[in-house]
């Protein structure tokens, strides 16, 4: 059945991550619309409200009133979020708060010493589970800025720095070596901070005084990848997504779909609160496959599932490099790809560093392990669309963490 129809997705989920905790260090009062649903949007305002933040919502608008957090009652449960704990790490222990951060299962094993060496170096302290959560925050004296090379370009890490330089008098100045997603850069500049952004990211005596964030979150690229994919491989598709986030490392996905052959358009360009926003349209058409290179890894981080599958549909081999972050996700991806497009019919090879991917090949209904990963889960419930059949997916709640409204929206556009 072709995909059609027009949709609009909510809030994307890093930029409302990083709205809510920007206006929770803000003296002023700040507004977020269309914030995203998701279960991880949810796990950072618990932290927050724990710690002494008034953040309510009234009319789908979220008002922060913020400047004064607070050593928080009891743990801080980032439940399954990455982001809430890695971004949290670094503002709290900047602010001297002495706080425990735990996660579920999935995010107990996930490792953090990546943010915790950073800020060690600026004069942190933690008490960790050999660099994994459970991770207390100890108390310290006033945290210095940093010069500092990632080791890895993750988004998480750079802003973890960059919330943490916050509180600090100096220069803070941050390196990655490809870049990731810059929307912790692009909000602090919009605020009026002294941000320079250039191949490395420099904070000079950063001051937070009266400034106050109002943003309307656009709508999720990660999310929408999901639906945009179903419309790419299946004939006859034709499906607009509108206002979508369209900031240009969001959407290198869209670039590498067009790459292969496809026919994703975007109108309607518009600045909104520092970002790109557009209209997406998906036609459907034949792709053929493509090498994809380590350095745009970091650009495509949440679509790998996704593209993975897509390219089952290519023709030829697609080969995506520099893939090792992806064992590193909420759960082991390069693994739960392969295990799962294998039980489907495909030909996927995942020894090394990359994925190699042989297309077009025609799938086949089974049972779906998602190792409680949301974009495995999603992944494959659109891959079900392929066989005419959904497949079995063991855990479909987890979808919740980033995409509530996958089911309600796929429903709209499956004719
Ligand atoms: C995110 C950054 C990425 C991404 C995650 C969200 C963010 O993680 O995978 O879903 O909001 O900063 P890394 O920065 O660890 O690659």
């Amino acid at each position: 059945m072709p995909i059609i129809g027009e949709i609009i997705v909510s809030g994307d989920k890093s930029i409302s991550h990083r709205a809510l905790m920007l206006g929770s260090l803000l003296s002023g009062e700040s507004y977020i619309s269309n914030l995203s649903t998701s279960k991880d949007v949810m796990s950072t305002i618990k932290c927050l409200k724990r710690c002494g933040v008034n953040i309510s919502s009234n009319n789908m608008k979220v008002n922060i009133i913020g400047g004064e957090l607070q050593k928080p009652e009891g743990l801080l449960d980032c439940e399954n979020s990455g982001t809430t704990a890695r971004l949290m790490l670094g503002i709290l222990s900047s602010l001297n708060i002495e706080a425990t951060l735990v996660g579920d299962k999935s995010l107990s094993k996930r490792p953090m010493n990546r943010v915790i060496e950073p800020l060690e170096l600026m004069g942190a302290s933690f008490n960790s589970n050999q660099g994994k959560l459970p991770i207390t925050i100890n108390s310290t004296s006033k945290l210095q800025p940093i010069i500092y090379v990632m080791p890895i370009a993750s988004a998480q890490v750079k802003s973890s720095i960059l919330f943490a330089s916050l509180n600090t008098i100096g220069l803070t100045r941050v390196l990655e070596s490809y870049n990731s997603r810059d929307h912790t850069e692009l909000m602090l500049k919009e605020i009026g901070v002294d941000i320079k952004i250039n191949n490395y990211i420099e904070i000079t005596n950063p001051s937070l005084r009266d400034k106050c964030i109002s943003i309307d979150v656009p709508g999720d690229p990660s999310s929408a990848s999901f639906l945009i994919a179903a419309a790419v491989m299946i004939p006859k598709s034709s499906l607009k997504l509108k206002n979508i986030l369209c900031n240009p490392r969001r959407i290198k996905y869209i670039d590498i779909i067009n790459k292969m052959g496809g026919d994703i358009s975007i109108n309607n360009y518009k600045m909104s609160n520092g970002e790109l926003i557009g209209d997406i349209t998906v036609n459907y058409k034949p792709l053929r496959g493509i090498i994809i290179d380590e350095d745009v890894i970091p650009q495509i981080i949440d679509e790998i599932p996704i593209l993975s599958l897509i390219s089952t549909q290519a023709n030829g081999e697609t080969i995506i490099n520099g893939i090792s972050e992806l064992r590193f996700k909420e759960s082991d991806r390069v693994h739960a790809i392969k295990v799962n497009l294998e039980a489907m019919g495909a030909s996927v090879n995942a020894d090394g560093d990359s994925i190699i991917i042989n297309g077009p090949k025609i799938l086949y209904n089974t049972t779906i392990k998602t190792y409680s990963d949301h974009r495995i889960a999603m992944t494959f419930v659109i891959a079900g669309l392929l066989t005419g059949k959904f497949n079995i997916i063991d855990d479909i709640h987890c979808i919740e963490n980033s995409f509530p409204e996958f089911f309600s929206l796929l429903k709209t556009i499956c004719l």
